[in-house]
């Protein structure tokens, strides 16, 4: 599903230039479903520190620059300004381990869009946690006129949020 993933995305955000990944994981081993231009810059964070050498081998492999980050984004918010940030499958324990944190991030990322992913369906399987998370995911930007673009994929729930707006 992953061309048809960030084909349905980018088709909303615009194609990145510069492309953060929060809480990144393997992720951008997805790189080449991206349809994204080779010089195309992916920061990417995450606190585990073999992956993120394991990403900046592979950075470098595609030609890319190195821009895996070891970084703790509950105790330092990216800084890098870019045109897309993804936050996908972590918003939900983020905000249990770090109580608020969810809102002020989201506010201090540099990106024009910023892109979150929910399950749709509990793990355990059967129980439908779209309604729940949606109304999360508006709590946590409430009192921001950021339009909100939603799409589902499999069990994934998407927003695409546009922080263009500026308040
Ligand atoms: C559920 S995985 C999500 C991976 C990726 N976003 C995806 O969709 O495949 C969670 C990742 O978040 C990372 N992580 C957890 N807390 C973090 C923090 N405070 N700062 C940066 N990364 C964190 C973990 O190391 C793990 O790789």
């Amino acid at each position: 599903m992953l061309p048809a993933f960030y084909d349905e995305i980018f088709a909303v955000t615009g194609k990145p230039k510069t492309l953060l990944d929060l809480a990144c994981g393997l992720n951008p081993l997805a790189f080449p479903w991206m349809g994204l231009d080779g010089d195309t810059t992916l920061y990417a964070y995450d606190i585990h520190e073999p992956r993120i050498a394991l990403l900046n081998g592979y950075f470098r492999l595609e030609g890319l620059p190195e821009a895996a980050k070891l970084q703790d984004i509950a105790h330092h918010f990216p800084e890098e300004e870019g045109d897309v940030a993804l936050f996908l499958k972590e918003m939900p324990r983020y905000s249990r381990n770090y109580g608020n944190l969810g809102r002020p991030l989201l506010e201090a990322l540099r990106v024009r869009w910023l892109v979150l992913s929910f399950p749709a369906v509990s793990a355990h399987g059967g129980r439908k946690l779209d309604g729940r998370y949606r109304e999360f995911m508006h709590q946590l930007i409430d009192g921001h006129d950021w339009p909100i673009t939603e799409m589902l994929f499999g069990e994934e729930l998407v927003f695409c949020v546009d922080k263009s707006v500026n308040n």
